[in-house]
């Protein structure tokens, strides 16, 4: 076929979605969102404010209402361009909430109770072990599989919850032919798990203590205070052996994912240097990564109104493609005509 007859390819899709829990860390940034905006030219791109998933753990309503504008800024603020991306709230487009029902009745209990994260995060509600918590993955594979997606980048976290998902649209396929798309999984090669600062063999996470973690608003001088805590070791050799040096190897994973080179040409570089250097050239990287974000994110928080625009011009589209694949599977499985 020449050029001029070949029809257009039609562009991938790519779905991603953060939890407005909290203060975004420095994980969520290397782990996710920095490669959102990386993609963003070769596919057609939804990412979306999981303000469902985030009530699965109790939320004072004012921080989370806020917390939700202020997620859709970081967006914005890392370089997604809101007029060829969407950027929604997934509360604003009830097909997600309406599939993850159906999905529920394709689902098993032993897929759910295997899950790490539910055991997890019931660990640390033992109060507040809600049927939520454990239909969480559940809800997660409706936001996938809504807007048929292709292509999910995540941290390496979020592996087995994108396994299930995958699971229960082949199990749903295998009824009632081929409804969904199967999505892989896009998880970074550098940074797909950052650690936290204080104990360097459990993940970074906003639900930990403060020093356990960079925020992305964190200013210059905290960013520096936090890195020169971090614990390393005594072995003072910098390494990477996340095995034996976990510490030093979640800094220099850090460093490697936000441009400063490969991991085995810093190892070259640091040869004969100590902790000190590396923590505070660690700090640089963080902060040459972070400071423009945080212009941004300050520049458009001042906005409420344009960011308000875009999360309901964004959910309006969000919501004609979610609905088109809703209605699809409620025929499928055996609704009534409307
Ligand atoms: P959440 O909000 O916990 O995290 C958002 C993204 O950040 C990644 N991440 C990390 N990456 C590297 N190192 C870390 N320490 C780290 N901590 C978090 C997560 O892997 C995630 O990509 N269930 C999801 C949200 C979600 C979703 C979706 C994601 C709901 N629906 C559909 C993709 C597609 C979650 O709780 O992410």
């Amino acid at each position: 076929m020449s050029e001029m007859t070949r029809a257009p390819e039609k562009r991938k899709t790519i779905f991603s979605g953060i939890q407005p829990s909290g203060t975004l860390t420095l994980g969520n940034y290397i782990g996710a969102l920095r490669n959102f905006a990386r993609l963003q030219d070769d596919y057609d791109c939804i990412f979306c404010v999981v303000d469902e998933h985030a009530i699965t753990v109790r939320q004072n309503p004012a921080d989370l209402r806020r917390r939700c504008l202020e997620l859709a800024a970081i967006y914005i603020a890392s370089g997604i361009d809101p007029e060829k991306n969407l950027i929604y709230c997934q509360s604003h487009v009830s097909a997600h909430a309406e599939l993850a029902w159906i999905l529920n009745c394709f689902t098993y209990m032993g897929e759910l109770s295997r899950m790490t994260q539910f055991k997890a995060k019931s660990a640390a509600h033992a109060d507040n072990i809600n049927a939520g918590l454990f239909t969480y993955p559940v809800l997660m594979a409706a936001d996938i599989l809504l807007y048929q997606t292709d292509l999910v980048p995540v941290g390496v976290d979020q592996k087995q919850h994108l396994e299930l998902c995958r699971d229960i649209a082949i199990r749903f396929n295998g009824v009632y032919g081929d409804v969904f798309t199967v999505p892989e999984g896009y998880i970074p090669k550098v940074g797909a798990k950052i650690m936290s600062l204080q104990d360097p063999t459990r993940k970074m996470s906003k639900s930990d203590p403060e020093e356990t973690f960079i925020s992305l608003l964190d200013g210059p001088d905290t960013i520096r205070r936090k890195l020169k805590r971090a614990v390393t070791d005594s072995d003072a050799s910098i390494r990477f052996d996340p095995e034996n040096k976990p510490g030093v190897s979640n800094l220099l994973s850090i460093m490697s994912a936000l441009g400063a080179g490969e991991i085995s040409a810093l190892e070259t570089e640091f040869e004969g240097l100590g902790y000190g250097e590396l923590k505070s050239r660690a700090a640089d990287c963080v902060i040459a990564a972070l400071e423009p974000l945080q212009a941004e994110f300050r520049r458009l928080i001042a906005d409420k109104a344009y960011l308000q625009g875009v999360i309901n011009a964004s959910a309006e589209k969000a919501g004609y493609l979610a609905n088109k694949t809703l209605r699809k599977v409620q025929k499928k499985v055996g609704f009534a005509a409307r």
